[in-house]
């Protein structure tokens, strides 16, 4: 059984995800993690994220692990280096690449074969699970999303101004949307719901409510 939430950054979808699926007892994957993986590799590796192949050739020897809450490259512990403001800045050009995103998508119908499992993405209820029995599609509003980035950032020690990572968060969201390739959109099948001045408890209880009913046996 596959649940999909997909939705911008700040919309509170991996940590609702992540919740959802402890209750459930499901698996949990971080599809944005896997992404953050390639960027930080290549940055780390000089690889000019820019050159299309040279990084869709190394995405494909990277062995990508989730570990709990960690996330191991090549079996090294890459759980916070994978969350900085470079990294967010860099993951827009392996967004774009096509092949990494072939490939990201066969490692994540991979992970998910055989197994019930709660997936957050962008292009997940769209393009790597259109079957999947349930899909969200979770928003906030530009304010609000960039206020829990920010204090994201703050738990991690990077200090930005809320109008900086409006900014930034602006950019990354056209892009996401424009990109040629899977583009962040809902499918016209998924449940919107929008997270603003709502606490996780509370939309995980609505998520958890719409599965249950949709699929009796959880
Ligand atoms: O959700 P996140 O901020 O960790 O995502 C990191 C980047 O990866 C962001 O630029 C969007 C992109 N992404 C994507 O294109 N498709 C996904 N399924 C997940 C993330």
């Amino acid at each position: 059984m596959i649940i999909t939430i997909d939705g911008p950054a700040g919309s509170g979808k991996s940590t609702a995800a992540r919740v959802l699926a402890e209750r459930l007892g499901f698996q949990f994957l971080d599809t944005g993690a896997m992404y953050r993986v390639v960027t930080l590799v290549c940055q780390r590796e000089q690889i000019e994220l820019s050159r299309q192949a040279i990084v869709a050739a190394r995405a494909e020897s990277i062995h990508i692990q989730f570990d709990g809450h960690k996330v191991l490259a090549d079996g090294v512990d890459v759980t916070d280096a994978i969350r900085t403001v470079d990294v967010t800045q860099g993951t827009h050009f392996v967004a774009v690449n096509h092949t990494v995103r072939e490939l990201l998508g066969t490692l994540q119908r991979r992970a998910a074969s055989g197994r019930d499992i709660v997936t957050e993405g962008r292009d997940q209820g769209t393009v790597v699970f259109p079957e999947a029995e349930c899909k969200f599609f979770l928003t906030a509003s530009p304010e609000e999303r960039a206020r829990r980035r920010q204090h994201d950032l703050e738990r991690r020690g990077e200090h930005l101004s809320l109008s900086e990572i409006l900014a930034q968060q602006t950019a990354r969201d056209r892009r996401d949307e424009e990109r040629a390739v899977a583009p962040l959109k809902p499918s016209p099948v998924a449940i919107r719901i929008d997270t603003s001045h709502r606490s996780v408890e509370d939309v995980v209880g609505q998520l958890e409510g719409v599965v249950r009913q949709r699929i009796p046996i959880c």
